[in-house]
Order: C-alpha cells, then structure tokens, then sequence
C-alpha cells in the first residue's frame, strides 16, 4: 500500500520536510494498522470545473445519478431504538421515513401518502408512533409498512391493501449508523464502504454515544463545504492559531477505496514554518493552546515526549470517566484521522477530535448546504448511554461559539472555516477562469471526490 508503488509523477510529490510515516519511525513508538501505512494516488492536473458547484443541471443530475444510487448515513441506531421510532432524512427533494417496526427491525419508507402524495412525517422532524397516519384523510400505515386502514373504505373498493404498502428503500447499519439507499440493485453496504470496515476494526464507533449534535445551515455548495474540510493546506492561512500543533505540510493524504479516502495529521508535530526546533515541553504547551478542556500544566519529563505525555494525559481522564481504554496507542488518542465515505460521511475516529460529519444540500438549492457536526464520545464501561441530544440549529449568520456544548477554541475554528464558504460560492459564478486548480497531493482527495461523481454520472 506504500506510495512507493504507486506511479506517481516526481513533480507530484514534493512537500517539504519529512513524512508522516517518517516521523512516525523516527518516534519509533508502536503504530497500529492502519495508522502504518500511505496510499497516495496520483490522479490527474485538470481543472474542476465551477459549473459543477453553481449549475441546475448539474445540480439534477447528481440528484437522478448520484445521490439516488449511493450509500447515505440517515441516522444513528440510537436514534430510534423502540419500536415506533423513527426519524425523517430529507435529501434533496426526497424525503425518507427511517423507522423501527413492531420486530425491531429497521425499515425506510418514501415520505408521501399513497392517497393524494401529503408527506407522513414532517421534513426533519422524529418522534414516536403506534402507526403512520396521513395528516391530510387519515390513511393509516402499520409500522412494517402494510396499510392498515383506510376512512370510508366503502370509496375504496379498487384499492388492493397487498398493493398499497408503503414503498421501501434499502437500509442497512455499521458502525451504530443507519444507512438508506434509493437503488434497488445497490451492491451490499458493506461492499460500498470497504476497506472501512477493515480499518475500524480497533475502533468501534457502534460503541459510542452522541455527545454533541450541531446542524449548520452553509452559504455553499455541498461539496464546497466537504471540500473545506479535506486537506489541511488552508491551516496556515484560515486558521494561524493552530499552526504550532499541527503538522501541515507533513499532514499524510491517502486515497482508500472507491468511495474511501483519508488524511492523516499528527498532533505535536508543528508545522516546519515555525522555523526552529521546538522542545517537548514547548510542543505540548503549543498543542493545548487554546483548548479549554485542558488547562492545567502538563509536565513533559526529562527524556519524555511530548505526544506520549499528552496521550497519557486525555488516557487518564477518559478512564476516570470508565471509559475502557483497551490497548489503543498514543497515535490513536491523540492524532487526527479525518475519512471520508463518498458522498457526504466524515469520521474522526481519534478519541482527542471524535467528530462525525455530514454535507447535504439545502432542499433543491445549489448554493445552499446543510451541515450535520456531531461529537461521538466513547459508552462508559457501565453501558449507560445517555439518549442522543436534540440538534442545536445555527443560523447562516450565526456563529459556533453560540453552541453552549462547544469548545470555544474549536467553534472559533469551525467560523473560520466557515468564513470563506460564501465567498468562494459567489467566486464561482464571478470568476472569468473557470474552475478550481488543485494541488496534486494536499487536495487530491477533492479530486478524488469528483472522479467518483463523475463515474455515477457518466454510468
Ligand atoms: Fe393522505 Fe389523503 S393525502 S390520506
């Protein structure tokens, strides 16, 4: 999986300092897999072309191609644990009922009534049901599905109750997530998100609890604002703050699978702009800057390392809240492992940043986006999991730091991001050059994301 055996042009690969994996050999402390390799692919110069940000059509046909045929996270397991539970995922103009039936099981319905259309449930909305009944007559649906009763059915007599259960989509789960598909021949989910599975298998996200759920309204295209979040290139500009802590131009970018992609930052490591040697102590003070959870002095001792002692430091106050720590390594604890699930899923499955991300577009607008941030904690070795927090909604306008369960540091650092998002939307429709030239290794997985639209558009 080594770059080394990938055909990669010598003007492709040409970041300054040593790499990731060299770093990590140098500290020789133990890596697990599948923190222990590089997969970067070389994938092409061309421009992306901004009409695929702004365009209508472009718009339809990811809607009619795309987002119709692939694997999309609706929600988690947790959201709906009783039978009667369910919770409306909206993807553009479709509206999908996620549900647990009578027998457990997880079923996903389309939103609209088989008598005149009327949606069941409303956009976003969740809640708890005996039974599914249209607002509009009352048409009644059992839970599995099947119509359960029609008022006035005297009028009815041409209507075949086998005929008028309520279409499905398929569905599937891993990880504690709910997954739903528009394609009745979508290969298995399993098969979709591979190698994923493969690589989480020291991280089991179905045991974890949703600390933290934010939902954002974006000035821009859906994969604008997926984009912003893909390559850390934007660190020394967007966010200065955070340059002593992060490893930038070192940040490791990997291209998984068809629909896999990754990068992968080490925390301690500043980035070489700095311009000097850091000592231990030095690079620990700077990687707390800034993060209120982590206030008190840690002292990094004679001969120690500064990512051992901060790995030490969040080991201990995650088992002092039962959390069972198992044998996972200081890379695990303390790193940045940012994946990405074409089209829209981002995983964070380090214990320091455990963020979970989700980019749709806003109703049928494509300057619009809806942006899902969520934090996923670790169950305490009790099991108890508290029951997932309604979203706290923020304004277009509004910021981050409003949001009472953030960090202020890191919703400083999500306005930041957010800062640029409308102007490049309207750059796009500005610009006299017609689309994005993107870096060949920093924002490979931009492309990558493209390329992978392009084979649903193009089959
Ligand atoms: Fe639903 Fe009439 S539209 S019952």
């Amino acid at each position: 999986m080594s770059s080394k055996h990938n055909k990669i042009p010598d003007f492709a690969m040409n970041s300054p300092g040593p790499s990731v994996q060299e770093i990590l050999a140098s500290t020789k402390e133990e890596v697990p897999y599948p923190l222990d390799f590089e997969a970067y692919k070389y994938l092409g110069t061309d421009d992306i072309d901004y009409s695929r940000y702004t365009s209508r059509e472009f718009f339809q046909q990811e809607m009619d191609r795309m987002w119709a045929r692939v694997w999309q996270w609706a929600c988690r397991e947790e959201h709906i644990p009783e039978p009667g539970d369910y919770v409306v995922y909206d993807i553009g103009a479709n509206s999908f009922i996620v549900m647990r039936t009578e027998e457990g099981e997880i079923k996903a319905f389309y939103n609209a009534c088989l008598h005149r259309g009327t949606m069941l449930a409303r956009s976003g909305e969740h809640g708890s049901v005996p039974q599914l009944t249209c607002p509009y007559h009352g048409w009644t649906w059992n839970l599995d599905g099947s119509l359960r009763e029609i008022p006035s059915e005297w009028d009815f007599a041409h209507v075949q109750c086998e005929k008028f259960s309520l279409p499905e989509i398929k569905v599937d789960t891993w990880g504690g997530f709910v997954f739903i598909n528009m394609d009745p021949d979508a290969k298995p989910l399993k098969d979709y998100i591979s190698p994923l599975d493969e690589h989480f298998k020291r991280w089991n996200l179905e045991d974890r609890y949703i600390a933290v759920h934010v939902q954002k309204e974006l000035p821009c295209n859906w994969k604008a604002a997926a984009e912003a979040f893909m390559e850390n290139y934007h660190t020394k500009t967007v966010h200065p703050q955070l340059i002593p802590s992060s490893s930038g131009p070192s940040t490791q970018y990997d291209i998984l699978g068809e629909h896999l992609s990754r990068f992968y930052n080490l925390t301690t490591v500043p980035d070489p702009v700095i311009g000097r040697e850091l000592s231990e102590q030095e690079r620990l003070d700077l990687a707390l800057m800034g993060d209120s959870s982590m206030r008190q002095k840690i002292e990094v001792p004679k001969g120690g390392t500064a990512r051992h002692y901060l790995a030490q430091f969040v080991r201990e106050q995650l088992e002092a809240n039962d959390v069972e720590m198992g044998d996972l390594t200081d890379a695990e604890i303390i790193d940045t492992m940012e994946y990405s699930l074409f089209p829209n899923m981002f995983l964070f499955p380090g214990l320091s940043l455990p963020m979970i991300y989700r980019f749709r577009p806003l109703s049928t607008d494509p300057d619009k986006s809806l942006f899902d941030l969520l934090f996923l904690r670790p169950v305490p070795r009790s099991g108890e999991r508290p029951d997932p927090p309604e979203p706290t909604y923020v304004g277009m306008e509004e910021s981050y730091t409003t949001v009472a369960e953030m960090d202020r540091g890191m919703a400083e650092v999500y306005d930041q991001d957010t800062s640029n998002m409308e102007r490049q939307q309207k750059g796009f429709y500005a610009s006299r050059k017609r689309g994005q030239t993107l870096g060949n290794y920093q924002e490979v997985r931009i492309r990558h994301l493209h390329q992978t639209l392009d084979r649903y558009l193009a089959d």
